[in-house]
């Protein structure tokens, strides 16, 4: 049963996409189970650079099925918007599958985020596609699902309802209301294109586990911004952890072989919540500006920072990661001296787990542990062998901190910057 799951293991933006495209060479399915178009996964091919936002970073393999599947939020405008883009590029889509049950996100989702953002008393820092009020719907028992798509009478019927519903709430909120009938026009064009591709996914990815396809399961963002394991309240709303895989899914546990963690060799965050080596000066500008961090969604620069080890400890615990792929190791090369954060001052005292409040999280003083860089380009790179002794002690001692193990590492964004560990 080769069904194997990848999930990021930091705040996002470890590195997914690009570890999907690589991985599924050998592979025939791949499968998102959470999140929407929050995610921005960045696959590059020779002189060309994609975002995928909800489309399987597999499709740029042929042959591979994509399937979305019941545990995402789906904007049914953005993904045939996406599609479009994506055959336009030469590549085939026609395979992709769209769960049934797959709840949907409208522009008054959309409006609520924004409404959200302004008015909450905390302020998480959306990436405001509407992801939250979608999931609210959803657990509200009032959601659209991909399965009305295919009822053009019905889909209409529920949309004007909770539309009108929106309405009244944006407007008590002050905030612009929409129209529905332009909206719903829009929709219903999306649902014509979109219709085809609807399918009742959890006997698609049944079906390929019985008769041992290899598949792999995409996660997005990351197990610091899940809505139960992560900074509540600085989280997007569903289950990043690799557990998400089955109920996003309809996967039956024993199924799983295996769980790929991406871990990015430094720290980086999106968006608002407590991040304790986050770093405001050179070293931290270094970082973005080297690692070209700045949002593959909302294109906002992220905030930057050495590894904690402590936060992907913890992270590699609750998805019980069985292999790490570090990315971005390359980053850090320019670097004299490289840190590792392997505990947490809180209060006087020195921990080294993750605590649950974000209070205590905001107050944490990273305990470091330094290392010497290696101040040499390793985006050539191809083998453990070929890497500088002192990323080599680096990667050893980051593994060992998390308590788990490195089988790929990337040196750069291309495919063929990436090589295997055995060791
Ligand atoms: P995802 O959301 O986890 O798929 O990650 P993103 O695509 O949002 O951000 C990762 C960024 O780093 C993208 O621009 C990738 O092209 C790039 N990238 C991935 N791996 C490496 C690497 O090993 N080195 C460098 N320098 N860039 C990388
Ligand atoms: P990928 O899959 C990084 C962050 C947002 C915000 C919080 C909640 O590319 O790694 P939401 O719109 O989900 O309600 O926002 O989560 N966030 C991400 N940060 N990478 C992502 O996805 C993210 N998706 C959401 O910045 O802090
Ligand atoms: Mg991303």
């Amino acid at each position: 049963m080769p069904v194997d799951i990848l999930v990021g293991t930091q705040w996002g933006d470890e590195g997914k996409g690009k570890l999907i495209d690589v991985l599924t060479r050998d592979v025939d399915m791949v499968v998102r189970f959470q999140g929407g178009n929050n995610a921005g996964h960045t696959v590059e091919i020779g002189e060309n650079r994609y975002v995928l936002h909800l489309i399987p970073s597999g499709i740029f393999r042929k042959g591979v099925k994509c399937v979305i599947g019941n545990g995402v939020v789906a904007d049914p405008v953005a993904l045939q918007d996406e599609m479009l883009k994506v055959a336009a590029c030469g590549f085939d889509v026609s395979e992709l599958e769209l769960s049934s049950r797959t709840h949907l996100i409208f522009e008054y989702h959309k409006r609520l985020d924004r409404v959200n953002e302004r008015s909450a008393a905390v302020k998480i820092g959306t990436t405001g596609r509407g992801i939250g009020p979608a999931y609210t719907d959803k657990m509200r028992r009032v959601g659209i699902r991909a399965v009305d798509l295919l009822a053009p009478e019905r889909l209409s019927e529920k949309f004007r309802a909770e539309a009108a519903y929106a309405n009244k709430v944006l407007s008590a909120c002050g905030a612009e209301t929409v129209d529905v009938e332009a909206e719903l026009a829009k929709v219903l064009a999306a649902a014509e294109y979109l219709a085809p591709h609807v399918g009742n996914s959890t006997y698609t990815v049944n079906e390929a586990v019985a008769a041992g396809k290899n598949i792999l399961f995409e996660g997005a963002q990351g197990a610091l911004l899940d809505i139960d394991h992560g900074t509540y309240p600085f989280v997007t709303s569903s289950n990043t952890v690799s557990g998400g895989a089955c109920t996003g899914s309809g996967l039956p546990p024993q199924a799983v072989r295996s769980v790929w963690g991406v871990l990015k060799a430094y720290t980086t965050r999106v968006g608002e919540g407590p991040f304790p080596t986050e770093l405001f000066d050179a070293a931290g500008n270094q970082l973005r500006e080297v690692g070209r961090e700045f949002g593959a969604t909302t294109g906002r620069p992220r905030r930057c920072g050495w590894f904690d080890a402590v936060a992907a400890r913890y992270s590699c615990m609750v998805d019980g990661i069985d292999r790490l792929a570090v990315t971005k190791l390359d980053v850090l090369d320019g670097f004299d001296k490289v840190a590792i954060c392997t505990g947490y001052e809180i209060g006087g005292k020195v921990t080294d787990q993750f605590p649950a409040s974000v209070e205590e999280l905001a107050s944490a003083k990273p305990v470091y542990e330094w290392h010497d860089g290696w101040k040499t380009d390793i985006s050539g790179a191809r083998s453990w062998d070929e890497l500088p002794e002192n990323a080599r002690k680096y990667l050893t001692r980051a593994a060992e901190l998390v308590r788990s193990k490195i089988a790929i590492v990337s040196v750069g964004p291309r495919r063929d910057q990436t090589f295997s560990v055995e060791k």
